[in-house]
């Protein structure tokens, strides 16, 4: 074998990996005892190597979701998402991070018909991505796959509350648990996916009672969206979160404006290629001296 390696990497990738450790499903589930968080977990979406390495530090745990297909490829929801674009983008979050756990969502369609075809799905993503969990929307109708899954070795987030995959079923992508009999049945899927061994659950757009008790009522550690502060995390769609788009979810904080900031960069750039006045001698290669 060569001692010597040619360089292949761009000047923009850094893949001189940082010494440490991976947070772990383990260690993300021990985050919670006795029912109580101490410090609650962190969790951005993710989907490109650049934003993950930039978001790595900060957080415990990147998910890679089918939130992918409207914030990256401007679907007009998450149904269309392929097992391709996941295990992509799944495997560029991967390489960009070296202390967040990685989960992959796991798209429609890939995993409901069985828990075999979750299982083969499943694999898939971990084997083509390097991820460590993988997260499946749904309540008591999955508890058995996510049963399957577990005692197999893959890791799983659950989901329940508003689950956006079953847009067409629900109607739209209203808070959900208005009414009492909805309420008792996002705290019942909780629980049966919590006795099915995911180590995390992800209840989104829930009513904020709604999901207090699902915190107080689940062993695993509940990352809430649209949901409370008292649950055991938060997680928000990182381009929701830095303003990357006009409209956001009543549950979002814009924690920046960078839609304003880049629409100002790209017009001062197109003043200045128009007016000839970039690129300057700084930045020309020129023979040297
Ligand atoms: O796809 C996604 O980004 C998600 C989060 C909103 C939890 O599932």
């Amino acid at each position: 074998m060569s001692t010597f390696t040619i360089d292949t990497s761009t000047s923009r990738a850094t893949p001189t990996p940082v010494p440490g450790k991976r947070m772990t499903a383990p260690s993300i589930r021990a985050r919670k005892i006795e029912g109580k968080t101490e410090q609650p977990i962190v969790m951005l979406t993710a989907y490109t190597m650049r934003m993950a390495q930039l978001l790595d530090p900060h957080c415990d745990m990147l998910l890679v979701g089918d939130s992918l297909g409207q914030v990256i490829y401007g679907l007009p929801s998450t149904i269309p998402v392929t097992m391709d674009m996941m295990c992509a983008h799944g495997a560029a979050v991967v390489r960009g991070s070296w202390h967040s756990l990685v989960a992959v969502d796991m798209p429609f369609g890939s995993y409901e018909g069985s828990p075999e075809q979750a299982f083969a799905s499943a694999s898939r993503i971990m084997k083509e991505t390097g991820c460590a969990a993988v997260k499946l929307e749904g309540g008591e109708v999955m508890a058995p796959t996510i049963a399957f899954l577990t005692h197999r070795g893959i890791p799983v987030i659950g989901h329940v509350g508003l689950t956006p995959q079953a847009v067409n079923t629900l109607g739209g992508y209203g808070a959900r648990g208005r009414e009492q009999r909805e309420a008792e049945k996002i705290l019942a899927d909780a629980k049966a996916v919590d006795d099915a061994g995911a180590f995390s659950i992800v209840v989104e757009g829930v009513l904020e009672d709604i999901a207090t008790q699902v915190s107080k009522n689940v062993s695993a550690p509940v990352i809430g969206i649209g949901a409370s502060a008292e649950c055991d995390g938060q997680v928000l769609v990182i381009d929701d979160m830095l303003g990357m788009f006009e409209r956001t979810p009543r549950f979002v904080k814009r924690y920046d404006d960078l839609a304003a900031r880049i629409g100002e960069a790209a017009g001062t750039y197109a003043e200045e290629v128009r007016a000839r006045t970039f690129p300057t001698p700084d930045q020309t290669y020129r023979p040297k001296p």
